[in-house]
């Protein structure tokens, strides 16, 4: 097959950052994509509908012309999370959900909840009004190697949060392993996943033999190859409980070649190519479309979109590098390497 036509795409995990990081970021998702979920780790983050609401205008002043780009926005849960800003999401126009990071767990998480059985509260008023909990699943502890961080919070924390909540809706953020994606497998609809283009087209491998690849260095950290395997069968297995979320997440690149780098894979300008190229090389290319376009709308309870794009089987070089910032670079992932597939 060298042309798929899909239904316009969306991307339930995107990080946009703000101010002149905008200028770069908006367009280049905007031209990828319907709708994306707007990640709210700003400095400082985006913590009630108010904050939100302001954040969503200053993305839309830079949706470039003639592209039509709707942003739906997530709060930042942190210990002080008001039970009452539930109902306030609940009936927002913009605002689907809320984000938790264990404090301390990556980008800009220091607000993030310290103690997941002291926000209880506001954990019930997610289960009555059924407003999606999005999880950064990693335990943050020292002693826990950072390989084992996503399975240890599945046994240690949200494993007693569902025995607790069990009609909680939940999407468990950029699951990295075997044992989170049978953990979504094992549970009813209203537990969800969103995939990474860079966690089903690399391991871990790809970013430690041979030097260190810092450009493939985000968090949960790749795996193995045997998780990466897994992901790619879940992701192109139609079921809709898995879909797409890039968490595109911009570092320039002086950030990101550091002594100390920091986390994140800038996909946006190519994701959806990236995403044709991993299910294509898994022979799957024909599931790509529920994947990209429908199981994510279904899930958070949104129309499908109703325009299209189309994918051609054609070489592309990835840039090695895009302006961003005043002055600085951003590397893209993959960059400089060809991919089989091209947006028209
Ligand atoms: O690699 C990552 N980068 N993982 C995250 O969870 C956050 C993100 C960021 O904001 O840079
Ligand atoms: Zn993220």
């Amino acid at each position: 097959m060298n042309t798929i036509t899909l239904l316009q795409p969306d991307d339930w995990h995107a990080h946009l950052r703000d101010g002149l990081a905008l200028e770069r970021t908006v367009p280049d998702l905007a031209k990828q994509f319907s709708r994306a979920i707007c990640m709210p780790n700003l400095v400082p983050p985006v913590k009630t509908v108010e904050e939100a609401e302001a954040y969503r205008s200053r993305i839309m002043a830079h949706v470039p012309e003639g592209i039509e780009f709707d942003p739906r926005m997530v709060l930042y849960f942190t210990d002080q999370t008001s039970p009452k800003e539930i109902l306030k999401i609940k009936k927002s126009e913009h605002v689907n959900a809320i984000k938790l990071y264990p404090a301390g767990a990556t980008t800009n998480s220091d607000n993030g909840v310290s103690d997941i059985s002291k926000v209880y509260a506001v954990i019930e008023q997610l289960e009555k009004y059924q407003v999606p909990l999005l999880l950064h699943g990693e335990v943050t502890h020292n002693h826990v190697d950072i390989f084992d961080r996503e399975k240890r919070f599945l046994d240690e924390v949200l494993s007693p949060l569902m025995k607790q909540f069990p009609g909680l809706k939940l999407v468990l953020e950029h699951i990295t392993t075997s044992e989170a994606a049978n953990f979504v497998l094992e549970h009813d609809r209203n537990v969800a996943a969103t995939i990474t283009p860079q966690h089903l087209l690399f391991n871990r491998n790809d970013m430690l033999v041979g030097g260190v690849k810092p450009h493939f260095y985000c968090l949960p950290i790749l795996k193995r190859q045997t998780h990466q395997q897994t992901l790619l069968e879940v992701a192109t297995s139609g079921n809709p409980k898995f879909f797409l979320g890039t968490d595109s997440a911009p570092h320039s690149k002086n950030a990101k070649e550091n002594t100390c780098g920091c986390a994140g894979c800038y996909s946006a300008p190519t994701a959806i190519e990236l995403y044709a190229q991993a299910f294509d090389q898994a022979g799957k290319i024909d599931r790509l479309e529920g994947f990209a376009s429908h199981f994510g709308a279904d899930f958070y309870g949104l129309p499908r979109n109703t325009s299209t794009i189309t994918l051609v089987k054609e070489d592309q070089i990835i840039p090695e590098s895009l302006d961003y910032l005043d002055g600085e670079k951003i590397v893209p992932l993959y960059a400089g390497k060809t991919i089989q597939w091209r947006k028209l």
